[in-house]
């Protein structure tokens, strides 16, 4: 079995983001911020701690991933949806997260355990990839209309 120090030293050395919260209210307030967290979005623990992680959003809230996240916490499940999110410089990033809610039976509160991946590199060939496609389908079309235009006979003259 893994020791309390082991795992503290594994969840430092993550690449990604990892974050637990808790329920406040309406809000969810982050308790704990790792090293990768603090590089991936350029804010300190001491900047962020217990606020809620909307911040990140900074103003760009009409996300229908957002909505899903909204939900997914409301009823308790889990959840992976992918943000638009803003570092603490400003700069945009896609944030790929994942949140579990754990439930601990000693103080019988609700904690989440969040996980933020930096997609942006995906997201961005993603959208290449769609332009590309309209392209084609685009320059299809118009060859499509330009041989019906011509009629069947002409292109083999
Ligand atoms: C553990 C945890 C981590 C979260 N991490 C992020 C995050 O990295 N970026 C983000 O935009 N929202 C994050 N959220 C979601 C927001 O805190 C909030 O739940 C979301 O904006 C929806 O609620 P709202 O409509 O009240 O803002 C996280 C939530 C939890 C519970």
């Amino acid at each position: 079995m893994i020791n309390a120090h082991l795992l503290q030293r594994m969840i430092n050395a993550s690449n990604d983001g990892i974050v637990v919260a808790e329920q406040e209210g309406e809000d969810t307030i982050l308790i704990y911020v790792n090293p990768a967290f603090e590089r991936l979005t350029g804010y300190s623990a001491d900047e962020v701690l217990y606020q809620d992680c909307r911040f990140l959003q900074s103003g760009d809230r009409d996300q229908p991933a957002l909505q899903a996240v909204r939900q997914a916490l409301k009823e308790g499940r889990p959840c992976r949806e992918v943000l638009r999110n803003y570092r603490k410089d400003g700069s945009h990033f896609w944030n790929e997260l994942s949140i579990t809610p754990v439930f601990n039976d000693s103080d019988r509160l609700h904690y989440f355990i969040g996980v933020q991946k930096d997609v942006t590199e995906q997201v961005k060939a993603q959208q290449r990839l769609s332009q590309v496609e309209q392209k084609l389908a685009q320059a299809r079309a118009e060859l499509a209309a330009l041989k019906a235009t011509n009629g069947p006979n002409k292109s083999q003259v």
